[in-house]
């Protein structure tokens, strides 16, 4: 799918990210995975802005990316509303230039489905973090039960037309073939949910 299609597809479903936003949807995960965030953070793939509640806004200076114009109109009147400070780019995460080793701290929620190049987004996430940086991954992939990921393959190819995202995606593997270094990582929902905190290299 082109890049435009695919931008196209995030905005029409911006409305519901935005609901699912500020429902706190899988809050819980998203709350133990990013209560320790802070300094310089980059949220790649920010969407409309779900883990802005989890974040302390007095610890955070944020800057948060995302190719779609109507989840980021969202995210950055959420964040106004939360009293967060943030900037926000409208890029492609994928060929996107930052200043290297600048980041404090790295997050991702929901973005490795949609690359086209999950271990390629990991190594720029890794390149982004100051050497030592935490990378924070909260991630959804095959599952580790046999049955249910065979119906992940075979739901593909319509989860990425109509949804913009794989379902079929090896998530752990993905991460340890990318330079992060591995502290923690739980799995959830059949081994579906990863949560994940890792170390740039
Ligand atoms: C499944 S949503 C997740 C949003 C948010 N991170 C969350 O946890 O709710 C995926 C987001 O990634 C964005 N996205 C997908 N591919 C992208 C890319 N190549 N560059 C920038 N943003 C991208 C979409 O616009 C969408 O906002």
């Amino acid at each position: 799918m082109n890049k435009g299609a695919l931008i196209r597809k995030f905005n029409k479903q911006a409305a519901m990210y935005e609901r699912n936003s500020r429902q706190r949807y899988i809050g819980r995960w998203r709350q133990r995975l990013l209560q320790d965030v802070s300094g310089q953070v980059l949220e790649v793939a920010v969407g409309a802005g779900a883990n802005l509640p989890f974040y302390q806004r007095d610890k955070v200076e944020l800057t948060a990316v995302d190719f779609s114009p109507e989840m980021l109109s969202r995210a950055r009147q959420f964040a106004v509303e939360l009293g967060i400070h943030a900037t926000f780019l409208e890029h492609d995460i994928e060929t996107l230039e930052l200043p290297e080793r600048s980041f404090d701290c790295v997050v991702s929620t929901l973005s490795l489905c949609g690359y086209e190049d999950p271990l390629e987004a990991l190594r720029r996430m890794n390149r982004w973090a100051k050497p030592g940086g935490r990378v924070y991954l909260l991630e959804h992939g095959v599952s580790a039960n046999r049955l249910i990921g065979l119906a992940q393959h075979l739901a593909n190819p319509a989860a990425r037309r109509i949804s913009g995202c794989h379902f079929n995606r090896d998530i752990l593997r993905i991460v340890k073939d990318s330079p992060l270094k591995v502290l923690r990582s739980e799995r959830y929902w059949n081994g579906i949910v990863h949560l994940i905190w890792a170390h740039a290299t």
